[in-house]
Order: C-alpha cells, then structure tokens, then sequence
C-alpha cells in the first residue's frame, strides 16, 4: 500500500481555518490531523469540539483526530458525534486500554494508540489486535515545529516485528518533524501514514510540500 499522508490542522491559520481545510481538499493529502491538548496530559492547549466540527464542516477527507488527553475514555461519544473518522488515544493517557479500545470501535471509529518517545513498543502487544492503527511520536507531543527524534525509525521496525508477531494488520503512522527528510527514512522504515504540520503549512506553496511528501519513494530514496 502507499502510503497516506495526514497534515496537521494544528499548523493552519485559525483565522482562515475554513480556506486551509478546503487547501487541503484539493492537495493530496489523505485525511486531516487533528490535535487536541488539554493542557494536563501535555503543557499545551490546542482546541475541542467546536473547532473539530468545523473542520468536519469543509473537510472531504476523514478526520485524524489524535488526543493528547487525559482520561479520554470519558469523551468518545463526543468525538465521534464532531466527525472523528479515526480516534487516538495515548497508551500514558488510558489505564484501561481495552476497554476504551472496543469502545472506540462499537462507536464505528477507527482505533489509535499513541506511544510517546518513552514508552516501548512492547506495551502495546496485549492490545495490538484491538488497533487499527498505532501512533508512534517522533516529538514529545505538545507543540508544532519540534526536532525529529531519529529512534523513531528502529521503533518502526520493532512495532512490525510485534505486529508480525501477533498478527496484526494495524496502520503504522508518525508524528513529529515531519519533512521531506525524515518522511523518507520513515517511509523506507515502514511508516503506512506521515503526519506534517509545520513543514506543511510553513510554507508558500503547502500543497506541493504534501505532493513531495505523497511521492516519496521507499525504494529510490537513501540518506
Ligand atoms: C505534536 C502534534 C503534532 C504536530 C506536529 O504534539 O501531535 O501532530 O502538529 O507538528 P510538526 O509536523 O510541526 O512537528
Ligand atoms: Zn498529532
């Protein structure tokens, strides 16, 4: 498979909000990031349900929505009526990370764990068969613009190696200072899905930064 390309809402110009979804409509990219902090889990607040619903309102492409929250089992109905497609949750964030797992699947979302840098791989083995997709975070999560953390890519290798393992078909997708660079040692790793926010939308012409990143090809690229 391809892979997919996810940009970060987080990055866009909250005054034009509605002019950078339909931006992305028209590039390449394959559904929208969304970051939402609530300023406990992370040190930073992003944005809520307001704001996911008006993303949900232009956007054509399924909605990312990636929380970097505390507790987040108490607000999945809530994600998923503001037009969640596919809904993270942080491993650090759950204790029970099974039942919120089936929870956000019996919601008719799509299922994401989240790893921060810290935290192995192998704490997710018990639960791999529950997710659709794992998370790893190139950054420690909070902020835009940070510097790519290169463990990223041996971690990459040793989530297939697991999912090998258990038999899990999961989505790999990273997040965190994402550029063309990094995108193509992740995509050689194996990444399915790359997450970008700042070298995207930093940028005169963020569409043909998403079409860079979308024609990355694992097999010509070497750094
Ligand atoms: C960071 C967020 C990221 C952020 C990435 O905590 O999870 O999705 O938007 O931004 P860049 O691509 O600028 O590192
Ligand atoms: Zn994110």
């Amino acid at each position: 498979m391809a892979h997919l390309i996810s940009p970060s809402a987080l990055s866009a110009d909250f005054g034009n909000l509605e002019r950078d979804i339909r931006m992305l409509n028209e590039s390449q990219s394959d559904w929208v990031h969304c970051d939402v902090m609530d300023g406990n889990f992370v040190p930073n607040i992003s944005f809520g349900i307001p704001v996911l619903e008006a993303i949900k309102k232009a956007s054509t492409k399924p909605l990312d929505v990636h929380l970097m929250i505390e507790d987040p089992g108490r607000y999945l109905e809530l994600f998923k009526k503001a037009g969640a497609d596919i809904l993270t949750v942080h491993q650090e964030a759950v204790i029970h990370l099974d039942r919120v797992l089936h929870a956000i699947r019996d919601l008719g979302m799509k299922a994401g764990v989240a790893l921060n840098p810290g935290t192995p791989v192998e704490s997710l083995r018990e639960v791999i068969h529950l997710c659709d997709l794992v998370l790893i975070m190139s950054v420690n999560p909070g902020f835009g613009g940070q510097k790519f953390i290169p463990q990223a890519c041996a971690k990459i290798l040793r989530l297939k190696k697991l999912m090998a393992e258990m038999g899990s078909d999961a989505l790999i997708e990273v997040d965190g200072g994402v550029n063309e660079e990094t995108g193509s040692k992740l995509v050689e790793a194996g990444a399915d899905v790359l997450v970008a926010g700042s070298w995207v939308f930093n940028s005169p012409d963020p569409k043909a930064r998403i079409a860079t990143l979308k024609e990355i090809n694992p097999n010509t690229f070497r750094v």
